[in-house]
């Protein structure tokens, strides 16, 4: 296992913003990449794997940030494991949630994105039943201290009000929360993954993975594949509000499934009350011209770069740098083409051959599909840890 990995590593090799470069100076602080990704490779092994939380439905930072490479990666021809993260929604539960309901239709949402079940292996976390019991094993072995430094946990601690052990928003600091990055372990390591395209925001969690493998590997022997990391230049998108990152319940969100109504409405709703500022910086690169501005205006424009003809973006450019009235006329412009962006996914979403019941029957065929390379993962493991292999299996 150890020499093909090697292999196959060398061959592939992340490459950060490939085609439309913008660089990686900071916007708000953060990488302002718009493209990152794997360069083309005839490698065709390379195990791929990724999940979304069913939150709610698709967002750009989670297209942008991730379903963009699960695009690509299936168009290469790799082993791709896309899945719905049914479990890590449970971090935040505090009440009856009709994640089924949720998972469906973020299902529906990667189909109508261009992720197609008969290439790429798409299921639900929960389907894999071996999952929970790799996460056991795994969790026996990892030192909490390790977990106790995870960024969700971390900024979840920071948050609490008092003495309190509940959440502002109601959700309890629980075990699960401080052992989500065991959990998002066990996905990654129980397919032998080699690549996990993700965000950012989603990178610590994944060197996680590697820390636990690798430590897991030294106590008990060979055992686990190493994936690879993700690189720093991994994309965060900033929300609409000038925020930092655009996130689900952060309510500074574009969705993929928003009509133009709501577009519109979310656009005009970015406050653009200040006047532009003089531009220091000669260069119009998204990279140099937005940290100059005000971190809404910023968003906007990030967001038009994104998505609009080049022209369109360098004409608005020259519009603030001569400081022209122009903010409503900048909203209108980028509110088309987010929906135009939108438009064939949400046509595809309502598709006839896109519905709940195609979605359940290609889950009841992937999950007996993907069952088998995780019941020999966690076989090993229970081996290389000494209580032996399943007797019921
Ligand atoms: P989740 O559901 O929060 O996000 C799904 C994916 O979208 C990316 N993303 C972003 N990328 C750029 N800019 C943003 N503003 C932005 N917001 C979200 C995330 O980085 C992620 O790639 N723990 C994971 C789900 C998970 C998982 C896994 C992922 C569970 N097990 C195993 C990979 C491998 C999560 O909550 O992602």
């Amino acid at each position: 296992m150890g020499s093909k990995t090697k292999a196959a590593r060398a061959k592939i090799a992340w490459h950060a913003f490939p085609r439309r470069t913008v660089g990686t100076r900071s916007l708000f602080g953060l990488a302002l990449g718009i493209s990152k990704g794997i360069q083309m490779t005839d490698e065709k092994n390379t195990v791929i794997l990724s999940g979304i939380r069913p939150t709610g439905r698709l967002h750009y930072g989670n297209y942008f940030g991730a379903v963009k490479d699960f695009l690509r990666l299936q168009d290469e021809g790799h082993d791709c494991y896309y899945f719905v993260a049914d479990y890590h929604a449970l971090t935040t539960i505090k009440e009856h949630t009709d994640y089924y309901r949720q998972t469906l239709d973020m299902l529906r949402t990667y189909v109508a994105c261009g992720l197609d079940p008969k290439r790429s292996t798409i299921y639900r976390q929960s389907d894999i039943q071996s999952t929970t019991e790799l996460a056991l094993l795994l969790g026996m072995m990892t030192n909490i201290g390790h977990l106790e430094r995870g960024t969700t946990y971390k900024d979840a601690v920071s948050k609490l009000p008092g003495d309190s052990t509940s959440r502002p928003d109601g959700n309890p600091i629980s075990y699960g929360l401080l052992g989500y990055p065991i959990l998002m372990a066990t996905d990654i390591l129980i397919v032998k993954s080699d690549i996990v395209p993700v965000g950012h925001d989603q990178r610590q969690h994944v060197e996680m993975a590697i820390d636990i493998a690798k430590k897991f590997n030294h106590r008990f022997g060979e055992t686990l594949k190493i994936p690879r990391s993700v690189p720093k230049t991994a994309v965060r998108l900033p929300g609409l509000d000038g925020g930092a990152k655009m996130g689900k319940s952060d309510n500074n969100d574009l969705g993929l499934l928003d009509d133009p109504k709501l577009v519109l409405k979310k656009i005009k709703g970015v406050p653009t009350t200040t006047d532009p500022l003089p531009l220091k910086t000669e260069s119009n690169e998204p990279d140099d011209v937005i940290p100059e501005m005000p971190a809404t205006v910023g968003a906007l424009y990030f967001f038009l770069h994104l998505l609009a003809p080049k022209d369109v973006y360098l004409d608005f450019v020259g519009k603030y740098r001569r400081g022209e009235k122009f903010y409503g006329n900048l909203k209108t412009t980028l509110a088309e083409h987010v929906s135009r962006f939108n438009a064939p996914i949400i046509e595809a979403f309502h598709a006839p051959g896109n519905t709940d019941e195609t979605v359940e029957e290609f889950l009841r065929e992937n999950a007996q599909k993907v069952t088998p390379v995780t019941i020999e993962t966690v076989e090993a493991c229970r081996e290389a840890m000494g209580i032996g292999r399943s007797l019921y299996r």
